[in-house]
């Protein structure tokens, strides 16, 4: 029957969005699937009950396409969708609320604070001295980077805030991590060997992940065997802890002591040329078109 990729959407994300699907688009339709690009922010979602649509490939990033609405909405319309449903969407958004989630599973996880309006120096200065000193800030619901900075110095944590607060009402702010950026996938309640990151910009942003030649990918990532193995374990019980399913990704750091931190769960990760989950795949022998056709094989309602 026909498919629907869902692409573009309304988010901060919308040009990844626009390219993750647009690649999905041309593989399933390499594949001989009869699928269609469909970008809600232009049309009623009820056009895909009226034109036919059987069953829907979710390529929206960020809120309002991964965050549970457009779960919501296709459960009502009784398509059946890639990906998490409804509560594990929201939850996986929300990086305060995964990472409440974890702590309560012991699942280990940097020291944070929640912000939720703009920050005096002198509040500023007694969330750095919490946070032994440095820290990220993070929009709670949002992706690739967008809002977030490192701040030392109590103006640029007041600063980051500010700007944070453009994009969402809740701020994250988390102990700095040291160390290294690692990722794994999880496709169908497997996961996928893990990659490792390395940007020369100070953490890696919407640039490092979507423009900069100077990012680097290592899968395989250099961890010893038997390390990797409890890494994809935790990153499968992170993303299964916050009802993830189907396919999604789990952000990781290991810092220079030897220690591991859950960054965050991805309920619809990247699928640009550039992206992880493709090149994580593709280490496990699984090429991009047949990659796709898993995801959408497990498409339910
Ligand atoms: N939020 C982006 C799309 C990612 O996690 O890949
Ligand atoms: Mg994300």
């Amino acid at each position: 029957g026909k498919v629907a990729v869902l692409l573009g959407g309304r988010s901060a994300e919308r040009d990844v969005s626009l390219k993750s699907g647009a690649a999905v688009l041309k593989a399933l339709q390499e594949q001989g699937i009869d699928a269609h690009a469909f970008d809600p922010s232009e049309q009623p979602l009820q056009n895909l009950i009226d034109d036919g649509f059987e069953r829907v490939f979710i390529a929206l990033h960020g809120r309002g396409g991964e965050d549970g609405v457009m779960q919501g909405a296709l459960e009502w319309l009784g398509l059946p969708y890639t990906g998490s449903r409804v509560l594990g969407s929201a939850l996986a958004m929300d990086k305060i609320r995964s990472k409440q989630i974890w702590q309560t599973l012991e699942l280990p996880t940097a020291d944070y604070r929640i912000i939720s309006e703009p920050l005096s120096l002198q509040c500023a200065e007694q969330v750095l001295a919490q946070l032994d000193g440095k820290v990220m800030v993070k929009p709670a619901c949002e992706g690739s980077s967008i809002g977030m900075a490192k701040a030392e110095k109590p103006q640029e944590l007041a600063d980051a805030i500010a700007e944070a607060l453009k994009f969402d009402d809740k701020i994250l702010v988390e102990r700095w991590i040291q160390g290294q950026e690692y990722t794994v996938t999880i496709l169908n309640g497997r996961a996928l060997p893990a990659i490792r990151m390395q940007t020369p910009h100070e953490f890696y942003d919407y640039s490092a992940k979507y423009q900069s030649k100077s990012t680097e990918y290592f899968c395989p990532c250099g961890l010893p065997a038997e390390e990797e193995q409890a890494l994809k374990k935790h990153a499968l019980h992170a993303f299964e802890a916050l009802n993830g399913a189907g396919w999604g990704r789990v952000d990781a750091m290991k810092d220079d002591e030897g220690h591991w931190y859950l960054l965050e769960a991805n309920t619809v990760p990247g699928m640009t040329e550039k992206s992880l989950v493709p090149m994580s795949a593709k280490a496990e022998g699984i090429e991009f078109p047949q990659l796709v056709v898993q995801i959408l094989a497990a498409a339910t309602v």
